[in-house]
């Protein structure tokens, strides 16, 4: 039982700072694309990026070297000043960062500087190594703080990293410790470091994590089909009941075998199917990958189209191709449709796929 009466939830943590949303719109994030703004080369190529990519993020966090920790700071404050069309409610590239960890030396002059600085462009605060509800609780306090500072008058949202085993056995309580919450993404290289999990790798698959079909006539020696199994299953399924639960949106994360695109797309393909919205892009060959994995397909949309006009108003049931949709597939496909309209507000090529579906074909 929460111990702060349902009425508070929504009251401002500073006096003067925004009020506390109280739903989390379902603006496009197919790929949250992370760059070190330390690394000149990277933030030169930034500008050309907005537009061509849903989510740039700004990384402050592990992959930054610790000599860096003010470069990257300063650089994203640079950055999100100079870039046109970056960040903030309307624009078509949302600016987000992750912060440093809570248990670090820089996650407070991260917070510190990058509120007053460019907190009217900075769209989401990405929080690494949630354990529980008080971590969001601290962000929380401090986000409103500096906010009302800042005189901001849009509250700045809190996505959560799943990456640490009581973080998982916390999930639900992440996610409804603050309206602000966003959302939450895997972190399945310091989850497996945390969990003590075999495998080496960031994200993907491991060939040893398998099942292996039975031996015909005992002949165990004999070739048999064996099928290496998704070891992030159970973490994405938890994550999407607890994110649509409350309201917010999960992602998978990063997928660390750049070369590696078709194994890299099944990953992104296996979390859209189970509810994930987006992912994390790490090199722009995945943004192409995961902007093509979280759009539904066109035949996606023609079938869910078909159910839709064939449901009328949505009662009984009917027959298509042979099939039976009712209610209940009805809604799936509405998932499907609202989904689209949403991607094809800001992405014209897809608008032009979806707009060129003809119900008869
Ligand atoms: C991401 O931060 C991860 O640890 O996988
Ligand atoms: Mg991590």
């Amino acid at each position: 039982m929460p111990s702060k009466s349902a009425k508070d939830f929504f009251r401002p943590l500073a006096v003067g700072a925004p009020t506390p949303p109280t739903e989390i719109p379902a603006r496009p994030s197919r790929a949250i694309h992370f760059f070190d703004p330390s690394n000149e080369k990277m933030a030169a190529k930034i500008p050309q990026m907005v537009g061509t990519v849903d989510v740039l993020l700004g990384n402050l966090e592990d992959a930054v070297k610790a000599d860096n920790k003010l470069a990257a700071r300063e650089g994203l404050v640079r950055i999100a000043q100079d870039t046109e069309g970056l960040g903030g409610p309307d624009a078509k590239t949302q600016l987000w960062t992750r912060i440093n960890s809570l248990d670090s030396p820089w996650v407070l002059d991260d917070l510190t500087t990058l509120i007053p600085a460019i907190g009217h462009k900075l769209d989401v605060v990405m929080v690494p190594k949630v354990q529980g509800a008080e971590d969001i609780h601290y962000v929380d306090r401090i986000l409103a703080q500096l906010e009302a500072k800042a005189g901001l008058d849009r509250p700045i949202l809190v996505h959560a990293i799943l990456e640490t085993a009581r973080g998982v056995a916390n999930v639900e309580e992440i996610c409804g410790a603050s309206p602000r919450m966003q959302g939450l993404s895997l972190g399945p290289a310091d989850l497996a470091a945390d969990r003590r999990m075999k495998t080496t790798r960031v994200g993907g698959g491991h060939p040893g994590y398998l099942v292996r079909q039975d031996p015909e006539n005992g002949e165990i020696d004999a070739p048999r089909a064996v099928f290496q199994q998704d070891l992030w299953h159970y973490t994405i399924a938890r994550m999407v009941d607890a994110c649509a639960m409350h309201g917010i949106y999960p992602y998978y994360g990063p997928f660390g075998d750049i070369a590696d695109v078709v194994a890299c797309e099944d990953q992104f393909r296996n979390a859209f199917l189970l509810g994930c919205v987006g992912t994390w892009s790490l090199h722009p060959k995945q943004i192409a990958i995961a902007n093509k994995v979280f759009s539904p397909s066109v035949e996606d949309i023609k079938h869910a189209r078909r159910v839709v006009a064939a449901m009328g108003d949505g009662t009984g049931a009917v027959m298509l191709d042979g099939k039976m949709e009712d209610d209940a597939s009805l809604k799936q496909c509405l998932v499907m449709v609202e989904l689209a309209e949403q991607l094809a507000a800001i992405d014209p090529e897809l608008k032009q796929q979806y707009d060129a579906i003809s119900l008869e074909a």
